[in-house]
């Protein structure tokens, strides 16, 4: 580690600016992952990340304002979360990745967008199968705008109580309004699990409206996501209400082939045929890559190896299957 970053690194803590601290930090961890030092640098954004949403809480947001609560049942409706991904964390079509940049920048810059009278795009739709990296990507979303995320289990707050839902919404929507956030509502899907039932069906159209009337509403400066795998059962009436509407696709070769790198970089990979582990690997999500390095890393570190055997990852990728066999679908977690 560099003598100059140790020196800025305790400027930073002695004069109390812990933005800068983090900043610093993460040049640190940046550092050790060019060495090669990838379970040093885990660790370190692990302590960091960890610790963080107790360092920083209030910082970036104020505390003491009450998450709002299901007023029969009592739960929380949303969560906040801080957290420090970055790009590289996420793997994405070129096309969709500065897509997302785009949209950030604007966030970022929207002063500048206002004195020509426009605005940034703020109400974005994911779509796609499970486990593509929309939730991931709302969390890199959150981390590099520095905004914390407030998550919100869309389908929680509706088929808990369905009568209660609207008040629930208006609360959400009160709440949010409190602060700069991501506010991602996840599993935006309630539109497909309750199409069989007529009278559900109608409440349900009902609660997205209402829904889709608070989205319009809102003036305040947040981003706000809705994700779903349900795409193909939303009314087409509601596409035209998101600013945007991103597709997270199951991952090519090419994409694969970076999803097992970046899973399998704790340990040494000279060994290992990336590009055979990307053709076994057909119709795998990231979620299923990632599940596989893990499986085949357990495994390499119990045994005490310092090498993935290219065997145990294959070993994995056929677990993976039998696993995806049970689910019944080709896709998904
Ligand atoms: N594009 C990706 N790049 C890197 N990692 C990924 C990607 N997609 C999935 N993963 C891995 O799989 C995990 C689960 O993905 P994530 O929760 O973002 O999927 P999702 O699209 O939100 O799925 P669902 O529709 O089921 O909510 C991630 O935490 C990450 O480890
Ligand atoms: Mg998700």
């Amino acid at each position: 580690m560099r003598s100059e970053l140790i020196k800025k690194l305790f400027v930073a803590f002695a004069e109390g600016d812990r933005e800068r601290f983090l900043e610093i930090s993460e040049e640190i961890i940046k550092e050790e992952e060019k060495k090669n030092h990838h379970l040093l640098a885990k660790e370190l954004r692990k302590i960091l990340f960890d610790n963080n949403r107790r360092l920083n809480y209030g910082k970036r947001y104020k505390a003491n304002i009450p998450i709002p609560r299901d007023s029969d049942k009592g739960f929380p409706l949303l969560e906040i979360k801080e957290y420090y991904f970055t790009w590289d964390d996420v793997v994405l079509p070129e096309h969709l990745k500065f897509k997302l940049k785009l949209i950030v920048e604007e966030t970022k810059q929207k002063d500048v967008l206002a004195t020509y009278g426009l605005r940034p795009k703020q109400k974005l739709l994911f779509c796609g199968p499970p486990g593509t990296g929309k939730t991931l990507t709302s969390k890199v979303l959150s981390s590099v705008l520095k905004y914390p995320l407030v998550y919100v289990r869309f389908d929680s707050i509706v088929s808990s109580y369905l009568g209660e839902t609207a008040a629930n919404l208006r609360k959400i929507f009160d709440f949010i309004e409190h602060g700069q956030w991501v506010i991602l509502f996840d599993e935006f899907d309630i539109v497909g699990k309750h199409r069989d039932d007529p009278y559900e069906h109608g409440e349900i159209k009902r609660i997205v409206n209402n829904f889709m009337q608070m989205l319009d509403n809102y003036k305040g400066n947040s981003l706000i996501i809705a994700a779903t795998n349900h795409q193909h059962l939303l009314d087409p009436a509601l596409w035209r209400r998101f600013d945007e509407i991103l597709f997270f696709d199951l991952p090519d070769e090419q994409r694969r082939k970076a999803l097992f790198r970046q899973y399998l970089r704790v340990l040494e990979t000279k060994k290992i045929d990336f590009d055979d582990l990307a053709k076994r690997t057909e119709g795998f999500s990231g979620s299923d890559i990632s599940q596989v390095c893990e499986e085949a890393l357990r495994r390499t570190i119990l045994e005490s190896k310092k090498y993935i055997d290219m065997e145990y990852i294959k070993w994995a990728i056929e677990e993976q299957i039998r696993r995806m066999k049970i689910r019944g679908n080709k896709y998904g977690r």
